[in-house]
C-alpha cells in the first residue's frame, strides 16, 4: 500500500468513527432513520404513516388506542412488542390489557411492510412509529422517533405490573422511576388521557362508595359527579365508558385540555384527579395547564417512553407476524 493510500484509509476510518459518534444513536443501538435504505425503494416511515392515516380517517379514536398500547408495551419488559403476542398466558390476557385496542392497526402496517421488505421492520418499531403518527394527526405535534428495536420473545401475563387507577402519585412516581422516567415525564405521559375513554367499572367507587365511605369522592366536581352517575348507574350489567378528557370539544385532540379539566376537579380516574391535587405533581400540572409547552413536553416524554429497555442488535428478533402465537 502506498503512503498516500494509507493516509487516505486512516482519514476515512476517522471520518466514519466521527460520524458514528456524532450520529443520533443513543448508545442503545437505536437511531433516527434506522430503516433508511433498508426496504428497497420504500421509505418505511412513510409507509407506516400511510396506513395510520387511512385508519385515522376511518376512526380518530385510534390515537387513544395506540397511546395506551405503547404505554402498556414499553412498561412491561420494555418496548419489544411483547403485548402483541397471542397465547393462553401472554401479556394480552392480563386484566389491564383486556381493553387495549388497535392490535389490527399494527398488523396491517406489518403486512404492508412484509410485502415490500420481508423480515426487516420490527413490530416494536411499528408501535412507536404508528403512535407518533396518530398523535400528530390528532393535533399533538410531530416528534422524531428512533428506530432499530427488536421484538421480544417472552410475553407473560404474570409480568404485567401496571399501576392501577387508584395508584397514589408517589407510588406512580416510583413505578415510572423504575423505568427511567422522572416525575415530570410521568405527568406529561399521563397527559395521554387527553384522548380516549375509561370504563365505569374503573371509577365507580369514586361515584358511589369512595374508600368504603358510602359517599362519592369529595374531590370530584359536583356537576361531573352527576354526569358520570347518569353515565354509570349502579346495578346495571353494561360497563359504559366516559371520556378521560371531560372537555367535549377536545376529547379527540392531543392538547393540554385534560390538565385544565383536572384543575377544575373534573378528573375521571382517581390518579387523574390526584395529579392535580398532590403537591408532588400539582406544580407541573399547573404549568402545563396554563402554558403552551404541552406538545413539546409530551413529545419528549413519549420519546423517552419509546426507549425503555429496548432490545437492539443481536438481541430479540424481527417477528414476521406481530401477533404470532407463543408455543407455551
Ligand atoms: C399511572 C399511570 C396510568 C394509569 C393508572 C392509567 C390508567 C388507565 C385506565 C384505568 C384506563 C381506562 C381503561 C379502560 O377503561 O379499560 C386508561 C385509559 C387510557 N390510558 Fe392510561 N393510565 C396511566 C398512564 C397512561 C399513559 C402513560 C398513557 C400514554 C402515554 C396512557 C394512555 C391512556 C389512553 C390513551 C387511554 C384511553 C384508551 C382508549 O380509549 O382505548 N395512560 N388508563
Amino acid at each position: 500500500m502506498s503512503k498516500g493510500v494509507g493516509k487516505f484509509t486512516l482519514a476515512a476510518v476517522f471520518i466514519i468513527l466521527f460520524a458514528a459518534l456524532c450520529g443520533r444513536s443513543n448508545g442503545d443501538g437505536l437511531q433516527v432513520g434506522f430503516y433508511r435504505g433498508k426496504c428497497r425503494f420504500t421509505d418505511v416511515e412513510t409507509a407506516v404513516a400511510a396506513v395510520i392515516s387511512a385508519s385515522y380517517r376511518r376512526d380518530p379514536t385510534i390515537t387513544a388506542a395506540l397511546l395506551r398500547m405503547q404505554f402498556h408495551d414499553c412498561f412491561v419488559n420494555g418496548c419489544d412488542a411483547s403485548i402483541l403476542l397471542d397465547g393462553s398466558n401472554s401479556e394480552k390476557t392480563a386484566i389491564p390489557n383486556l381493553s387495549v385496542r388497535g392490535y389490527e392497526i399494527i398488523e396491517s402496517a406489518k403486512r404492508v411492510l412484509e410485502k415490500i421488505c420481508a423480515g426487516v421492520v420490527s413490530c416494536a418499531d411499528i408501535i412507536v412509529m404508528a403512535t407518533r403518527d396518530a398523535v400528530s394527526m390528532s393535533g399533538g405535534g410531530r416528534y422524531t422517533v428512533q428506530t432499530g428495536r427488536k421484538d421480544g420473545t417472552v410475553s407473560l401475563a404474570s409480568n404485567v405490573d401496571l399501576p392501577p387507577p387508584s395508584v397514589s402519585v408517589s407510588d406512580s412516581i416510583k413505578a415510572f422511576a423504575a423505568k427511567g422516567l422522572n416525575a415530570d415525564d410521568m405527568v406529561y405521559l399521563i397527559g395521554g388521557h387527553t384522548v380516549g375513554v375509561a370504563h365505569c367499572s374503573l371509577f365507580m367507587d369514586r361515584l358511589y362508595n369512595f374508600n368504603n365511605t358510602g359517599k362519592p369522592d369529595p374531590t370530584m366536581n359536583a356537576t361531573l359527579l352527576a354526569t358520570l352517575r347518569a353515565r354509570c348507574p349502579q346495578n346495571v350489567t353494561v360497563d359504559n365508558t366516559a371520556n378521560l378528557d371531560q372537555n367535549p370539544l377536545s376529547s379527540l385532540t392531543v392538547d393540554n385540555s385534560y390538565f385544565k379539566q383536572i384543575l377544575m376537579r373534573r378528573g375521571v380516574l382517581q390518579i387523574d384527579q390526584e395529579l392535580a391535587l398532590d403537591p408532588l405533581s400539582s406544580p407541573t400540572v399547573n404549568t402545563i395547564a396554563k402554558g403552551s409547552g404541552f406538545s413539546a413536553g409530551f413529545a419528549q416524554a413519549m420519546m423517552k417512553l419509546g426507549v425503555v429497555q429496548v432490545l437492539t442488535g443481536k438481541q430479540g428478533e424481527i417477528r414476521r407476524v406481530c401477533n404470532a402465537t407463543l408455543s407455551s
